[in-house]
């Protein structure tokens, strides 16, 4: 049975330095986006956030996930971890308690040419919201205070693109239908970006109570330049 520690590759006795370094270069094979699968990517995650918590039960509930090949049980085993209800993770908390933090609810720009739809499309969440879309290309989550949008989107379960995490591309781009998400200065957005709503989910948390918000936009003509592409990304990682 693989534990959290050999899914990173590392020993039990291992320094932070180092579950941060193995953490880093696992999870970058296992994105989707480099040839890993969202399954790959969820584990490897979750092994990281079970070390990193030193919490027994989390790290039980990560060794019973890595052996489990069942989305089912991933699902329960996934919020086991993290000592909540999957209600809690916000997707679908409309019936919940208010809680703290910011609720976003969610499109998939891959499934618009699907659907003859627009991103300027007025109605667009709407025609979305009865769509019988999958849960990973529309829904709600809840970004909680010192999460960004991306952070927040991995902590619930789902797998958006990134590539820098860092404002140096456009990988993790989304376009805010609704609501306010200020980006920080010094990033790679022009100003007809930002004036267009597009931010980069990776630096940016919506600052309003709700928000709706079109992610994976990477492809969108013009921002695809800006692209940071595998190639330069792994020779990144590896300076
Ligand atoms: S992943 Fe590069 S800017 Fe967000």
């Amino acid at each position: 049975m693989d534990s959290p520690f050999d899914v990173l590759g590392v020993e039990r006795d291992a320094d932070p330095e180092a579950i941060e370094r193995a953490y880093r270069e696992r999870v970058k094979d296992a994105h989707p986006d480099h040839g890993g699968s969202a399954r790959e990517f969820q584990r490897v995650r979750r092994a990281y956030e079970a070390i990193v918590s030193g919490d027994e039960e989390a790290l039980v509930a990560a060794e019973e996930d890595a052996r489990d090949d069942g989305r089912t049980s991933d699902t329960a085993t996934r919020a086991r971890a993290r000592n909540r209800t999957p209600s809690d993770d916000g997707a679908d908390a409309d019936d919940g308690p208010s809680v703290e933090g910011s609720r976003v609810e969610f499109l998939n720009y891959e499934v618009l040419d699907d659907h003859g739809w627009e991103l300027t499309d007025d109605d667009l969440f709407e025609k979305a919201a009865g769509a019988d879309l999958d849960t990973e290309d529309y829904g709600r989550l809840l970004v909680k205070p010192g999460e960004n949008l991306l952070e927040a989107a991995e902590n619930r379960g789902f797998v958006w693109p990134y590539a820098c995490r860092g404002g140096a591309c456009s990988n993790c781009a989304v376009a805010l239908v609704e609501g306010e998400m200020p980006t920080p200065a010094g990033n790679i957005l022009t100003d007809e970006w930002l004036d267009r709503d597009i931010r980069l989910s990776c630096i940016s948390s919506p600052v309003s109570d709700e928000a709706k918000v079109v992610y994976n936009v990477k492809h969108l003509p013009g921002l695809d330049d800006l692209r940071l592409r595998p190639s330069r990304f792994d020779a990144r990682m590896q300076d």
